[in-house]
């Protein structure tokens, strides 16, 4: 394996999100004082550069959104606490958005490296556009990693929180491009017994594909 593969720790999907305690622009923060209600962490390269700005006064301007989901932003890079500061008043200024969640001062990159956000090959000092979805039980569900020329969308960030929800509120699966209030998929057979014919899926209310697809509208 080569050296920065072995130098990258990155949390994986279905495992306790590493906790931590940080300076942020809401005084001091714990990871785990968000338990009990989802936590969208997230990284931008750099504070007053053009996209991390698109991105931050948009993830704000669009708050509400992710607070109707439950969902607690928290964002971080490396810069320090007062250029944070500086920046978002700068945000509420310049553009009117005032930015209402914390924004992580992660100076000696303790977070950013524990959660694999340094990626040498794009930035040795800065961290890459990632996005952990943490559940209400502080399990991570998802994650998303983006180049520094990326610009992410919040309409698809809020599109993995709605599809992450969905399975775990209904043990369902969900398809292609799917979006809240389209049909999601029935858990494919696995014995013999549970495969249903077209007339029996239907009788249960599914559209049948094949044996092993078939959807199913939400309550
Ligand atoms: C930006 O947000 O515009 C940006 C940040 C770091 C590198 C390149 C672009």
């Amino acid at each position: 394996m080569s050296e920065t593969l072995t130098a990258a720790s990155l949390p994986r999907i279905g495992e306790p999100a590493p906790d931590f305690e940080a300076k942020s622009t809401q005084g001091v923060i714990r990871l785990s004082q968000f338990r009990g209600q989802w936590v969208m962490l997230f990284s931008h390269p750099a504070d007053f550069t053009p996209v991390c700005t698109t991105e931050i006064s948009e993830f704000a301007r669009r708050h509400e959104e992710f607070r109707r989901r439950g969902v607690q932003l928290i964002g971080l890079s490396v810069d320090s606490v007062p250029s944070h500061l500086a920046w978002t008043r700068d945000m509420q200024e310049r553009l009117g958005q005032p930015v209402p969640f914390p924004i992580v001062a992660d100076l000696d990159m303790s977070v950013s490296r524990r959660y694999g956000m340094i990626h040498p090959g794009e930035s040795d000092t800065a961290t890459v556009r990632a996005v952990f979805f943490i559940d209400d039980q502080g399990i991570i569900r998802a994650l998303l990693y983006y180049p520094l020329s990326l610009g992410r969308s919040v309409d698809e960030l809020l599109r993995v929180i709605d599809g992450l929800q969905v399975a775990a509120r209904h043990r369902v699966a969900t398809p292609v491009d799917w979006k809240p209030g389209q049909p999601v998929v029935v858990p494919a057979p696995t014995t013999d017994r549970e495969i249903l014919s077209p007339d029996q899926a239907a009788a249960q209310g599914m559209e049948y594909l094949t044996w092993y697809l078939r959807k199913r509208p939400l309550p």
